[in-house]
């Protein structure tokens, strides 16, 4: 049986998994797949590494005047097969994981022209299909015409006790549950309150509720969703 090339758009709160699920999907069914959490990280830190930030504001006028000059890109590290993020053609893919850029990512996600900026290379990368691409708005901004979208939901109990174990496996024992499931409900305000494009359900797009799930289990409902929807 034939596959047709579509596109997959899988939305969520952090923490959720949806990145690990989308990265399995991806290599199974031989897509392409776009952290786009990571480029708005690229993009905070650029701003930091070249003294935009101070504090919790933004030189915004700067930055709209480096905007276009930010180059952000994908590459596959040839000896791990891992994803690599690329800010100006530099390997930045551990340094915007670390909480310097966490601690302001949703500040700069929150700019309308960085928005635009980055919705615009989105589609492009998109525009052949064959992509899963996860992130806050692709169901409905990025891709409002994916033929497959997926919302994944986990009780904020369960995305903190997953952050929680993530810390303590990395060694770092300097917080608690409690004040990690303080953050993750904190982080769930800002990233559905703010006003541009915030974390919101598609009208058409498939609920996933993993708190019960395992991984295996998550990767086969993805898996048999998308023969679903792909099988001609
Ligand atoms: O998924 P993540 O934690 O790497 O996302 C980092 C930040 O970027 C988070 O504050 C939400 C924001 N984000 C967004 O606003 N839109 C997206 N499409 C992806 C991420």
């Amino acid at each position: 049986m034939d596959n047709k090339l579509i596109t997959i758009a899988i939305d969520g709160f952090s923490s959720s998994g949806k990145s690990t699920m989308a990265k399995v999907l991806a290599k199974n069914i031989g897509y392409a797949y776009i952290d786009t959490g990571a480029m708005y990280r690229a993009v905070t830190l650029y701003c930091l590494d070249n003294g935009l930030i101070e504090g919790d504001s933004v030189d915004t006028t700067r930055l709209e005047k480096a905007i276009s000059s930010i180059n952000i890109s994908f590459s596959v590290n040839p000896e791990t097969g891992a994803s690599q993020t690329m800010l100006n053609g530099k390997n930045v893919e551990h340094e915007i994981r670390d909480m310097r850029v966490s601690g302001k990512v949703s500040i700069v996600a929150a700019i309308p022209f960085v928005r635009r900026a980055l919705v615009k290379q989105q589609q492009k990368m998109g525009e052949s299909k064959g992509i899963v691409m996860d992130g806050r708005d692709i169901g409905t901004v990025v891709f409002p015409d994916a033929e497959m979208k997926v919302y994944v939901d986990a009780s904020p109990e369960t995305r903190a006790k997953r952050r929680f174990d993530e810390l303590k496996a990395k060694g770092d024992d300097s917080v608690t549950y409690e004040e990690v499931l303080e953050n993750v409900k904190y982080r769930d305000h800002l990233d559905r309150t703010r006003e541009e494009s915030p974390l919101r359900k598609a009208d058409d797009a498939i609920v996933l509720d993993n708190s019960l799930m395992t991984p295996d289990e998550q990767n086969q409902w993805l898996l048999n969703l998308y023969n679903s929807i792909a099988t001609k």
